[in-house]
């Protein structure tokens, strides 16, 4: 946070967009350099100095953070025993203790030798490298780690390693886990004695599978709801992350001063990201948040103070930016305002990899981060270069010796207060290998009270709700049968997709519970996905919404649901039409704009990602067998809910505030639910994706195809990242660029054209752009060169670009940029354009591609392409 802290929201903001196009442009050049050949880039600037509390060292523009005093006092006994432990440890010990690997990409006999501080399983490892492998197989991990480690040779005391893991709505890695609604909807309940349960239920079921460690509770104060992570928020507005962030942390570690604390049945708790991760641009994941010094710290920070006074012993710093400066490598936010003015003195890990990208950086070398206050790198599949890089730059002084001692310190402390020294090896402690507790009936009976409580009712068209459960019920769509679409990402693996109902052996579907309740009653429930009947239904209740994702996968360029497939609004609007009384229920990571399927609904629940216990949806649904409700709606919306496609960012308290359903807003059957028609209209000219962006990050926007097609053929959508031509003659897969598989590669076998193309949901219009000098910018590596000629083309219109792909290094990443007025002048009507970009060739070609936008080049506007 270097830059001046005058500049107004408004311009900062323009100004920071312009910034992050520039190093985006300049990221390519620069990942090419460092990944691919294995250079590092020097670091930029000598060493901070390391924290030294008394010496405050703040930029010009830090604005103090509240003093807060930690759950847990400092205790004399403890600092002792860290300082007699650190005097007795190599310098090669301490850089371990300061990084992080993956278990897809670590093995025990690696902890043996280096002896690693600790080792986390991301979204998508699991032991075994089966994402659904059973957990004893957890347990068993953990202890050829800890073996591992306590079987080493220390140059001193022995120090046992912490497995940290992603149990953000329950321990949802581990199938069979009790999974809880994701913090959207729990930010609804508005209950924070629950939080605390939801805590202890998840910690519990973690000691089982001998997981110390847990990367939550998230505090993120969601500002632009088109975010792919708005569903790990609690709520938009700092009021409520406030209230819970303690909660979540006591439940998790117990009560900072009791017996309990940190003891058995409890893992250590990380509050994350910090800080700002909930504030970007437009709402990009890792992106820049724009913010006043003021505006983070009161609102993206707020959860902050509250946990570190709960006790908290960890805290992950951010991917984002904030102004410009990646967060990872901002000194004045993790030294100054958190260890200095917060007085946090637990340790600083950082995300996945998230040093790569602090500038001077790479994945394998980062200074900068230690320097900053980092404490643990998060150095999935990066360690071995990541460790040998740190020592050297300790030996150097690149790293000041007492910086590293100081975040070693910090490590050690935590492991202290959490008994690892004492505690045996995992199998063998308190509740661990007790799997009969893991999704048991008492932690599944918190998730749907839980499930209960955040259920919000938008409307209720003259009292349909509750049902009769005495009646005839057709339960229809995509999600009412369907437990991984009602619990969304980071369940079991790290997308939440590729997994079905047989994956939770304790779960149960939303038609599982009303089928329950309804066959009790004596009535009849029937599952019908696509909404067909034999006999007319009493009431229909419609489960949809939209399919799971996790991170920068779920970021949209607008918050209307599902622009392009109006599968679901067809099938309610059929129902209605029969006369039938419907009821939508809708899973989603975030409110939306669904004012058709609020229209064609008499009544319509906002349930988020409700989790395991689809039965809670039923408890408030149906009614007793006397008519009288049996349980209310409670949830109270934590998110402003959209009144027009274009209204993102939408805030409490934001000028003009003029939501459909304002934060706070949620029926209960007291009220009268009735709701007149909404305006259906949306702008008309839809543009391209968030900030010009055709292809990146692994998708295309919301509703857009990525197609394949054959010479005369018509294209076929590629779902998930991979696929082929109905004749195979061109093929994609995923492959890794800057993260996992955010770049496809496409291989044409030369045996006839083909081409793959990008289909927008609507015709889109350029004219704007084109006007405005703008270029298509496609990010490539050529993997084989071309054997015939190949053209980039919009719509119809084609030019060639065969020899700038000769002339391109093979096997390395480059970016060109093709002005957009070439293709208006090639004959396209920039006002109307259906397929904004498309490659095509009849020869053998392979090439990879990570990115494709709509934006200025940095240089002079390029050529027409090249023959
Ligand atoms: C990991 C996630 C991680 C993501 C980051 C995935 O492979 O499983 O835990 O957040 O990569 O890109
Ligand atoms: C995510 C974190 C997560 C980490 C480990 C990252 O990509 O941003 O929230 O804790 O991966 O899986």
């Amino acid at each position: 946070m270097k830059i001046s802290a005058n500049v107004r929201p408004a311009q900062g903001q323009a100004w920071t967009r312009a910034l992050a196009l520039a190093l985006l442009l300049g990221t390519a050049a620069c990942t090419a350099a460092t990944t691919e050949s294995g250079v590092e880039t020097a670091p930029a600037a000598p060493s901070a100095p390391a924290d030294a509390p008394a010496q405050q060292s703040a930029s010009a523009d830090h604005v103090r953070w509240p003093s807060v005093k930690s759950g847990v006092a400092r205790d004399p006994a403890v600092e002792a025993r860290v300082e007699k432990i650190l005097a007795g440890m190599s310098v090669e010990e301490k850089v371990a203790q300061t990084i992080q690997p993956d278990i897809a990409s670590v093995t025990p006999a690696d902890m043996r030798r280096y002896k690693f501080g600790s080792i986390l399983n991301g979204g998508n490892s699991a032991p075994g490298n089966n994402e659904t492998a059973p957990a004893r197989e957890w347990l068993a991990l953990a202890d050829a780690f800890w073996d591992a480690a306590m079987s080493a040779e220390w140059a001193g005391e022995k120090i046992p390693p912490i497995w940290g893991s992603d149990a953000v709505h329950g321990h949802t890695n581990v199938v069979g886990a009790t999974i809880f609604p994701h913090n959207i909807g729990l930010g609804a309940m508005r209950n924070p004695d629950v939080i605390q349960k939801i805590g202890e239920v998840t910690a519990a079921e973690m000691a089982l599978t001998g997981i110390d460690w847990d990367f939550s509770p998230t505090l993120a104060v969601v500002r632009d709801d088109r975010w792919g992570r708005s569903y790990e928020g609690f709520s938009e507005d700092p009021e409520i992350v406030r209230s819970y962030a303690g909660r979540m942390v006591e439940g998790l570690q117990g009560r900072p001063g009791t017996p309990g604390f940190l003891g058995a049945g409890k893992v250590i708790s990380s509050a994350k990201h910090f800080v700002g991760d909930g504030g970007t641009s437009a709402g990009k994941d890792q992106g820049d948040n724009p913010s006043t010094p003021e505006e983070l710290r009161d609102i993206h920070g707020a959860g902050y103070p509250p946990a570190i006074e709960a006790g908290v012993q960890a805290i992950m710093a951010s991917f984002s930016s904030v102004r410009g400066e990646k967060t990872t490598g901002d000194r004045d936010l993790l030294t100054v305002a958190l260890k200095e003015d917060m007085n946090f003195d637990g340790f600083v890990v950082g995300d996945w990899n998230a040093h790569g990208q602090v500038p001077g950086c790479s994945n394998t070398s980062c200074s900068a981060a230690m320097n900053a206050g980092l404490d643990m790198y998060m150095a999935p599949d990066s360690w071995r270069g990541l460790y040998d890089s740190t020592l050297a730059q300790v030996r150097s002084g690149e790293i000041a010796q007492a910086r590293l001692d100081e975040a070693v310190r910090r490590i050690l402390r935590v492991k202290i207060r959490a008994g690892m020294f004492e505690k045996p090896k995992p199998s063998a402690r308190p509740m661990a290998g007790e799997f009969n507790r893991l999704g048991s009936p008492e932690h599944r009976a918190v998730a749907r009270q839980a499930v209960r409580e955040s259920l919000v009712l938008l409307k209720n068209q003259n009292k349909l709700l509750p049902l009769s459960p005495k009646r005839n019920v057709l339960v229809a769509g995509d999600g009412a049968d369907n437990i991984a679409k009602q619990s969304g990402g980071w369940t079991i693996t790290w997308q939440g997709t590729g997994i079905s109902n047989k994956d939770f052996p304790n779960g149960q579907s939303i038609f599982g519970g009303i089928a329950e309740t309804v066959k009790a009653a004596g009535g009849t429930a029937t599952l019908s996905t696509d909404g067909s009947y034999k006999s007319k239904p009493d009431a229909a209740i419609v489960v949809f919404g939209e399919e799971p994702y996790a991170e920068f996968v779920g970021d949209r360029p607008t918050i209307e649901y599902s622009p392009a497939d109006k599968k679901d609004l067809e099938l309610l609007q059929k129902l209605k039409k029969a006369g039938i009384p419907v009821v939508a229920v809708f899973l989603s990571g975030r409110p939306m704009w669904v004012n058709p399927e609020i229209n064609a609904s008499d009544a319509f629940v906002a349930a988020f990602l409700p989790g395991s216990e689809g039965g809670g949806v039923a408890d408030v649904l149906f009614a007793d067998a006397a008519g009288k409700p049996r349980n209310d709606f409670k949830g109270k919306l934590s998110y402003s809910w959209p009144k027009r496609v274009d209204q993102s960012p939408l805030n409490r308290g934001d000028t003009n505030y003029d939501p459909l359903f304002a934060y706070g807003f949620g029926l209960t059957y007291a009220d009268a639910g009735n709701l007149a028609p909404l305006s259906e209209e949306r702008p008309a000219g839809a543009r391209t994706g968030a900030d010009g962006v055709l292809f990146g990050r692994g998708t295309v926007p919301g509703g857009w195809t990525l197609g394949l097609r054959d010479e005369g053929g018509p294209a076929s959508p590629v779902a998930g990242n991979a696929g082929a031509t109905g004749t195979g003659r061109l093929r994609v897969a995923g492959v890794d660029r800057r993260a996992q598989e955010d770049a496809r590669r496409f291989t044409w076998s030369g045996q006839g054209w083909a081409a793959a193309q990008i289909l927008a949901a609507q015709p889109i219009d350029l004219t704007r752009e084109a006007n405005g000098e703008l270029s298509l910018i496609l990010d490539y590596r050529v993997d084989a060169a071309p054997s015939a000629p190949v053209t980039i083309g919009m719509d119809n219109a084609t030019l060639p670009i065969g020899g700038l792909l000769r002339a391109a290094p093979v096997g390395q990443w480059a970016s060109v940029a093709i002005p957009l007025r070439c293709f208006a002048t090639a004959g396209v009507d920039m006002s109307r354009i259906a397929i904004p970009f498309s490659f095509a060739t009849a020869g053998r070609l392979t090439l990879s591609i990570s990115d494709v936008r709509v934006a200025s080049a940095a240089g002079p506007q390029g050529r027409c392409g090249q023959e």
